[in-house]
């Protein structure tokens, strides 16, 4: 099939896979425990490194200056997430020690998953494409959660900057995948790539279900 509709179809199987974490399924309250806007920021702050320095590494390993230049701006946009989330977090009077080293426990299954991948047109599927429509439905759940927990400036961060520059990666995928995912085997390569980063997504949901009872932590 043309790329076009390779690209059409993808997003399509995702956007019926991601119903599935649609707000309304998802977030009646099971609001449990210490689930607080603080808990969740504090995932978020580890997600925003691990997608900065997945792209930053991406960069430097391409010479197609737009995927490179695409990579850029996600990886800058990713490091603004972050900081505006450690402001958040530090204006929320969370502990310094909260928010010292997200990396402490070292970095997640997905971060490694991606940084297997080896090439552009399976990247741009999985890191940009997939990744970033997944982070589209978990902020807007994300949104939700903030408003009902009455912190309406975390909101509109996430409102505001967050979601529309997730929303911009996934475009950026989605013009570069129309681009790179021309032949049978970049198709393949990719539809292989976005699984199983849509995988990893449920089961890590999973996990923070079953561990900390986190529905919906925000993505990138
Ligand atoms: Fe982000
Ligand atoms: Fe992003």
């Amino acid at each position: 099939m043309t790329a076009d509709e390779f690209v059409r179809q993808l997003g399509e199987e995702h956007q019926a896979l991601l119903r599935r974490l649609e707000p309304a399924a998802t977030l009646r309250p099971e609001v449990s425990g210490d689930l607080t806007v603080v808990n969740l920021l504090k995932v978020a702050l580890k997600n925003e490194i691990e997608a900065t320095e997945i792209a930053a590494r991406w960069l430097v390993t391409t010479d197609d200056v737009d995927v490179k230049m695409a990579f850029a701006r996600q990886a800058g946009d990713e490091a603004k997430h972050y900081r505006m989330i450690r402001d958040r977090l530090r204006a929320l009077g969370a502990p310094a020690a909260a928010y010292a080293n997200p990396l402490g426990k070292g970095y997640g299954p997905l971060f490694h998953y991606l940084d297997s991948l080896k090439t552009t047109v399976e990247r741009v599927a999985a890191g940009q494409f997939t990744r970033e429509a997944i982070a589209v439905v978990k902020n807007r759940q994300f949104i939700e959660f903030c408003e009902r927990a009455g912190d309406r400036e975390t909101a509109a961060l996430y409102r505001d900057v967050i979601e529309p520059d997730e929303r911009y990666h996934h475009q950026l995928g989605r013009e570069l995948l129309l681009r790179l995912a021309t032949s049978a085997d970049a198709q393949a390569a990719a539809r292989q790539a976005a699984r199983r980063t849509l995988e990893l997504a449920d089961e890590l949901q999973r996990a923070a279900l079953t561990t900390a009872g986190i529905h919906h932590a925000p993505g990138c």
